[in-house]
């Protein structure tokens, strides 16, 4: 089984980016967290952090056929961004989603997903290791009961 595991724009400046609200692991100490996890659990994973638009979607489209399932952490794009949303449903891969942080503590804009409704599950407010629950409940997801 073969995974992948989306990041959005400004996830790369994790660590020093907003403290207060993202904490201080970097972007890469979460990919060793979800790469460990995904060892234990016997899949692969496919890593992408992109601030670029374009790269993000066709990342997405290139993932039919190459993957089960996705981790995505859409970041801003979260909020109002239909085409990560039509890529998403357009691939047909099960997805979970992940935020950092709790959006229904911050501002109002950030308590829309367009991406919520059709995700397998929505974690947030847990910080890195919302990132290793999803890949975990992603995978016992595509296993099966
Ligand atoms: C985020 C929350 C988003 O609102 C924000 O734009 C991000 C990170 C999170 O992981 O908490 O960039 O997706």
């Amino acid at each position: 089984m073969r995974i992948a595991v989306l990041n959005g724009p400004n996830l790369n400046l994790l660590g020093t980016r907003e403290p207060a609200i993202y904490g201080h692991v970097t972007l890469a100490e979460i990919e060793s967290l979800v790469r460990a996890e995904a060892k234990a659990l016997g899949v692969e994973v496919e890593w992408l952090q992109s601030n670029h638009e374009v790269a993000f979607l066709e990342a997405i489209h290139a993932l039919r056929g190459r993957v089960d399932g996705v981790v995505v952490n859409a970041a801003a794009w979260t909020h109002g961004n239909l085409a990560v949303r039509d890529a998403l449903l357009g691939v047909g891969l099960p997805y979970v989603e992940v935020h950092l942080s709790n959006l229904f503590a911050r501002e109002p804009e950030r308590r829309v997903s367009v991406l919520a409704d059709r995700a397998v599950g929505f974690i947030c407010g847990l910080g890195p290791a919302g990132y290793g629950l999803a890949v975990r409940a992603l995978v016992g997801r595509l296993r099966g009961p």
